[in-house]
């Protein structure tokens, strides 16, 4: 299962709220969501939730990190292999809860070619984006760290961060997906990363903490498919 787009990308962390049991819960609303509407929707659960997730769900799967290392002999990494073998279609690496260096984000990439993964890598700002994109990732998501968590979201608050991604991203890497994030918060908010021309946002605390984790979903994917 690949991705589609635009896309709804809902990033667990390491809430609590959305934490093993509760993972499967929050995955299965967006499952909900995603099947109603017909909004393309991932979930990116914690690695230890993955397979959990990706063996009760019919929703794309992303992990939220990897490591570059290849199997052996690298205690503690997260290995890709891995990642795919617990039924994950894809990852999320660079978020800037857990950059990683050019060169690993070089190799993680290469990787994840043969491996047929789906790699979002993401970018605080244009520039970053460009860099990134040159590696030849499927998208590029750019969220301003300032911004994460605020529920000041980037494509109200700093549109031209998403304006300037999308036309550098466009110059180096035209077939490279640009998507946003960073304190998204309603359908009004994705809605316009949208008309900033991003095809997709990434989003995290304002579904997790939601008290309806569906109506907060439905709410939020609507405008990827009413365009
Ligand atoms: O990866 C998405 C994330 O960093 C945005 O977080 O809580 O601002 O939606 P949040």
């Amino acid at each position: 299962m690949k991705l589609r787009y635009p896309i709804l990308i809902i990033n667990f962390k390491t809430y609590i709220e959305a934490t093993g049991k509760r993972a499967l819960e929050l995955a299965k609303a967006a499952e909900k969501v995603a099947k109603e509407t017909g909004a393309s929707i991932a979930v990116a659960p914690q690695h230890i939730d993955l397979r959990l997730v990706a063996e009760n769900v019919e929703i794309p799967v992303l992990a939220q990190s990897a490591d570059p290392e290849p199997p052996g002999a690298h205690t503690g990494h997260i290995l890709l292999e891995a990642i795919k073998e617990a039924g994950a279609v894809g990852v999320i690496i660079n978020h800037s809860e857990k950059r990683i260096r050019i060169d690993q984000a070089r190799e993680i990439i290469e990787r994840c070619r043969n491996l047929d993964l789906t790699v979002v890598a993401c970018a605080a700002v244009p520039v970053e984006a460009g860099a990134i994109a040159v590696l030849g990732p499927e998208a590029v998501a750019i969220e301003p760290p300032e911004l994460i968590g605020t529920g000041r979201a980037v494509s109200r608050e700093k549109p031209e961060v998403v304006t300037n991604g999308v036309n550098m991203v466009r110059k180096v890497a035209p077939e490279v997906k640009v998507l946003c994030g960073a304190g998204v918060e309603s359908g009004e908010d994705v809605k316009r990363a949208l008309e900033l021309g991003a095809e997709g946002v990434l989003v995290a605390s304002a579904i997790v903490k939601a008290k309806n984790w569906e109506e907060k979903i439905r709410d939020m994917a609507l405008p990827l498919v009413k365009r």
